[in-house]
């Protein structure tokens, strides 16, 4: 149960973000920020969630909007508890023929995003002496050709978070990365049929993740269930 718990998911306006803040209204959490730059689909997640989600346009790769979400969620809520860094971008292209603005817009999302949320909420939560950091890694970190740039900020997520959750067990704050494997979402959507056949074909599980099978690691990881459970790196992937 997250009761009491104040929650920021950034990206929440659909896929796993979405799903997962359903969770979290589920496990009785008492308020919710969800985050997307995309303003009307987080109007209608927080539609459909109730009173106690509070939707925040933010584009998390500009370090000026991430400060002014984090000034409006602390007026609205008073603190953070759980922050799950879960907005992320593909701009997919072979090494040889990938821009550099491809890469940037992939690393300024990806992995500065994470910066941002996580340095602008923490030293509330080291004064409060509670959290909980949850980020969106990928098993992609491993390696995925066309994404260098992708991969490259999904492995960069599991050094911060090793050497974050270092720094902060002793203020009660655990730091852990999920990493999905392929899940049904709108990110995925964009893989070509063909793609997406062979790795349905190559899942132990035969098909892929359902979000809200993401969505309830990061509620385990988000709850007092998980108060030992930090530095870590979980793929949820079917087993593959
Ligand atoms: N779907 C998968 O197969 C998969 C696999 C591994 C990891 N992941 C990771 O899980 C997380 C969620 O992915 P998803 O599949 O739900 O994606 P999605 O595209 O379905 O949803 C991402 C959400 O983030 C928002 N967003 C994107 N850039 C943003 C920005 N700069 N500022 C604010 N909001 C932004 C989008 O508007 C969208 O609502 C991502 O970090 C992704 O890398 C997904």
């Amino acid at each position: 149960m997250l009761s009491n718990k104040i929650a920021v998911i950034t990206g929440s306006g659909s896929g796993i973000g979405a799903a997962t803040a359903e969770i979290f209204v589920r496990e009785n959490i008492a308020g919710i920020a969800i985050v997307d730059y995309n303003y009307e689909a987080a109007c209608a997640t927080a539609e459909k969630l109730g009173p106690v989600a509070f939707p925040v346009k933010c584009d998390v790769s500009k370090a000026d909007q991430v400060q002014a979400a984090i000034d409006q969620i602390l007026a609205k809520f008073g603190r953070v508890d759980i922050l799950v860094n879960n907005a992320g971008i593909t701009r997919d292209a072979i090494f040889h023929k990938m821009t550099l603005e491809q890469w940037e817009q992939v690393i300024n999302t990806n992995l500065n995003g994470v910066f941002y949320w996580t340095h602008g909420l923490y030293k509330q939560m080291r004064d409060n002496e509670y959290g909980r950091i949850i980020n969106l890694s990928s098993t992609a970190a491993r390696g995925n050709p066309g994404q260098c740039n992708y991969s490259a900020t999904k492995a960069a997520l599991i050094g911060f978070t090793n050497t974050l959750a270092k720094e902060a067990g002793r203020k009660n704050i655990t730091v852990n990365c999920v990493a999905p494997g392929a899940t049904w979402t709108d990110m995925y959507s964009k893989v070509p049929e063909e793609v997406r056949q062979a790795m349905i074909a190559g899942n132990p599980m035969n098909r892929l993740g359902k979000p809200s099978e993401i969505g309830e690691v990061i509620a385990f990881l988000a709850s007092e269930r998980s108060s030992f459970l930090s530095g870590q790196w979980i793929p949820v992937n079917g087993g593959k």
